[in-house]
């Protein structure tokens, strides 16, 4: 099968883009595939979830400094290699500005990495150049949704940046594979009200997995002890929360392959 590429996105901050990201990319590890997770984001906050420590990140491989092998950490997890980011990845904006084609440099980087199932992007919450970037090399999106308005239009602006990229690049593979809700809460009024519009959006509702991400707090304890939820909490909600959407995850996969299939038959 293709390596998948997965991108996590929402201009909104704090939605759970990078729990989403570190969750998707450890279950597919769990379950026996090779991944790469990369932080597009200069925040870092996968380097804080695993406690990476190496000193070169996709700043060095989106300037030159470094090759893809000398920038991926490998062995984070069983099965699961990162590429990490810093701070200093905020300078790439203005550093990158004279390079040509500099929304595709991620792409070309990585244009012949091979030996992972899938690679797993996460972003930070603005439509920055990295941003662009992993747009530009992902093919399949996870938007992450938070329970209130501005989580909301911030994915709306989200998916006109991708529509932009798409009349830019119309050749390009780039599908939405899930809208997922987080911080849910069957008792509150927000939860509802935020499902009903997701549910009401001609764009987002067709994708809207549901039930997704319920509010729960070890996913913070689970962070604060460099762990995924699995390790930390094995029989939270989060837990069984994210097994769900990583079987989701394989599903579509699945579908996807059955489709292309279904085409090679009609094509013979
Ligand atoms: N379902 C949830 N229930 C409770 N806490 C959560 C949930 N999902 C994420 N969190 C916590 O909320 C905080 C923000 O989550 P996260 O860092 O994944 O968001 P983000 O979208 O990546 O933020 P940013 O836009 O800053 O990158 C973290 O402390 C995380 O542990
Ligand atoms: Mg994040």
């Amino acid at each position: 099968m293709p390596m998948r590429k997965i991108a996590v996105v929402n201009m909104k901050g704090g939605v759970g883009k990078t729990t989403t990201a570190v969750h998707v990319a450890a279950g597919l590890a769990a379950r026996g595939q090779r991944v790469l997770l990369i932080d597009a984001d200069p925040q870092g906050n996968i380097g804080h979830t695993f406690r990476l420590r190496q000193p070169l990140t996709i700043e060095h491989l989106l300037t030159g400094d470094a090759p893809v092998e000398a920038v991926i950490v490998r062995g984070v997890r069983e099965g699961m290699d990162a590429i990490p980011s810093t701070p200093a990845a905020f300078s790439l904006e203005r550093r990158l500005a004279g390079e040509t084609q500099r929304e595709t440099i991620l792409a070309r980087r990585l244009r012949n990495l091979t030996g992972y199932d899938a690679v797993v992007i996460d972003s930070s919450p603005a439509m920055n150049l990295l941003t662009y970037n992993a747009l530009l090399y992902a093919e399949e999106l996870i938007v992450p949704v938070g329970m209130d308005l501005m989580a909301i239009i911030g994915a709306r602006q989200t998916l006109n940046g991708v529509a932009e990229v798409k009349d830019l690049w119309p050749d390009r593979r780039l599908d939405l594979l899930a809208v997922l809700p987080t911080f849910t809460s069957a008792t509150n009024n927000a939860t509802k009200a935020a499902l009903e519009a997701l549910e009401q959006d001609p764009q987002m509702g067709p994708y809207l997995c549901l039930p997704g991400i319920r509010q729960c707090i070890d996913l913070n304890y689970a962070t604060s002890q460099r762990q995924t939820v699995w390790e930390y909490a094995p029989r939270s909600r989060a837990a069984e929360d994210y097994t769900r959407l990583v079987d989701f995850v394989i599903r579509q996969e699945q579908a996807g392959a059955h489709v292309i299939q279904e085409k090679a038959k009609t094509a013979v």
